[in-house]
């Protein structure tokens, strides 16, 4: 099962056809570079680790993932009643604006403007996420 999401995933990245909780046509998701998306995401570090909750859920197993649904982590109500699936299209559009995208959320980050950041750190998410050295399926 695992393996499939990650296969959509992927096929979402690539050719940004997959739908998304607002469908709007112009935050279409462009295939990222996980280099650059691996510094990026030294700024989620300040709250997010890939395999424990922190300040933030970990991001390990994100990429197809019910929003608010790491049984351990105290969600906000927004998130958890928010409806969304992580792929990287939802990614996408959260990281342009966190707080627009889901109002209400306790994540303190106000966003990547640019697009091109966006589709690197989700890269690198995509790309961590089926590394099990880095994400170990328990
Ligand atoms: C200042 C702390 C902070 C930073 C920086 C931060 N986050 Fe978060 N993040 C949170 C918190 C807190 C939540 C839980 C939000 C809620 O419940 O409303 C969260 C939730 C999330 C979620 C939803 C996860 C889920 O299980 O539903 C994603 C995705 C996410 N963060 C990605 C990122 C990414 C990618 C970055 C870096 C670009 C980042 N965050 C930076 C604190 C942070």
């Amino acid at each position: 099962m695992s393996l499939k999401i990650f296969g959509t995933a992927l096929a979402c990245l690539l050719v940004a056809a997959c739908s998304g909780k607002s469908g709007g046509g112009e935050t279409a998701v462009v295939a990222g570079n996980a280099t650059h998306g691996k510094e990026l995401y030294a700024q989620c570090q300040a709250c997010h680790k890939l395999t424990e909750n922190f300040v933030g859920p970990h991001h390990c197993g994100l990429i197809g993932r019910a929003a608010g649904s790491v049984p351990d982590f105290e969600y906000s109500e927004a998130m958890k009643a928010s409806g969304i699936t992580w792929t990287p299209k939802t990614l996408d559009e959260f990281l342009t604006s966190p707080i627009a995208y889901v109002s209400g959320t306790k994540m303190g980050f106000a966003g990547f403007d640019a697009a091109s950041d966006r589709a690197d750190v989700i890269a690198w998410l995509v790309q961590v996420n089926a590394d099990p050295a880095a994400c170990p399926k328990s």
